[in-house]
């Protein structure tokens, strides 16, 4: 008997704005990028799952029940299996195979895009119907807390969940609501850029927890339940760092419905000012830039840009350029434009 194979695509994402809001109950406004991961899973009839990453060809090999926990890539296959076990779907043993066009720890969601196709291809295989996307998002971020060590929000798998192709998503992680907004910019000639920094990240050994703990003293100290209720003079009267991170988020929920109106306007020069005071709230205040991202942001304006901001976790990865019609994006630029959220492949597409 012909064993059975599935497919699944998980987009990366570019977060166009709203940076570290997400686990401060804030708001953001991510995009679904076209390039992603994808995952292939072939039915085995064992209890096992084999798994190998394409690039790199490094593999792993644990048991459906009760895998043990590990470093690296394998932390999120492990993770993945172990907690849609947990939440009760009956998964079947099978051979993944990973593969897809978005660089690792570069700021752009290789990691909830890699959780989102495991989940997928791993529930498409058993015919696990009816899991909601926000439970998968959860489920995810809970692999990112317990299995990989980062104590990530939600932006990245949201992102990757419900993109829509043409439009950026304002999220509201109070009330977790999507709502797209339209990116119109191509039609006049504007673009997004990507550009690498060069330096890698991760999460959780970066000092992203440290930033997030420091909100959390932001919070105890205000009073709050989150920095989403912390007013302005309030911030000013707490002690370093605290009141620096606290006026980065306050600041940057306001940039995001600002940036909101601008792309409603269609006033691109205003989005543009916007991602660089984001960047420079986020070097400043959050303090999450490096040399190396700062000489890459001068390099994006230094072509005309009309802004640039790091983009994800911070600490390395990617940055954002806005380019007006005309100006010639720099060298090893990549365009990115907003793509659909995560989806099975096309049985017949597949080898
Ligand atoms: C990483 C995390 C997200 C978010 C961003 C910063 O990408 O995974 O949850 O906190 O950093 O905005």
């Amino acid at each position: 008997m012909a064993h059975r194979r599935v497919g699944a695509f998980a987009p990366g994402r570019v977060n166009l704005i709203g940076e570290h809001t997400d686990y401060n109950q804030g708001l953001a406004l991510p995009f679904a990028i076209t390039e992603g991961v994808v995952v292939h899973a072939t039915e085995t009839g064992e209890a096992r799952i084999l798994a190998r990453a394409l690039e790199g060809g490094e593999e792993d090999d644990f048991p459906l029940c009760e895998p043990a926990p590990a470093t690296g890539w394998r932390a999120f296959v492990r993770g993945v299996v172990s907690e849609l076990r947990r939440a009760g779907f009956p998964l079947l043993g099978a051979r993944l195979e990973i593969g897809g066009d978005l660089p690792q720890g570069a700021g752009l969601s290789s990691s909830a895009a890699l959780e989102v196709a495991l989940c997928l291809a791993l529930l498409a295989l058993s015919d696990a119907a009816g899991a909601e996307r926000l439970r998968l998002a959860e489920l995810c971020s809970r692999v990112e807390h317990e299995w990989v060590g980062a104590q990530t929000g939600l932006l990245d798998q949201l992102a990757s969940l419900y993109g829509v192709a043409g439009a950026a998503l304002l999220i509201d992680f109070r009330t977790l609501e999507v709502d797209p907004v339209p990116l119109r910019l191509e039609e006049d000639g504007w673009r997004l850029v990507t550009l690498d920094s060069g330096e890698r990240h991760a999460n959780a050994s970066s000092l992203y927890n440290a930033r997030r703990a420091e909100c959390a003293r932001a919070c105890e100290l205000l009073g709050v339940a989150s920095l989403r209720d912390a007013n302005r003079e309030d911030v000013e009267r707490l002690p370093e760092p605290a009141r620096s991170r606290a006026r980065h988020v306050l600041g940057e929920n306001t940039r995001v419905r600002d940036t909101v109106a601008a792309l409603k306007a269609n006033d691109l020069p205003a989005v543009g000012r916007l991602l660089s005071a984001s960047h420079a709230s986020l070097r400043d205040q959050y303090e999450v830039s490096t040399a190396a991202v700062e000489a890459t942001v001068v390099r994006l304006l230094g072509a005309g840009a009309a802004g640039a901001r790091i983009v994800g976790g911070g600490f390395g990865g990617h940055v954002l350029g806005l380019l007006a019609p005309g100006v010639q994006a720099p060298a090893g630029a990549r365009e990115v434009h907003a793509g659909p959220g995560a989806y099975l492949l096309d049985p017949h597409t597949l080898a």
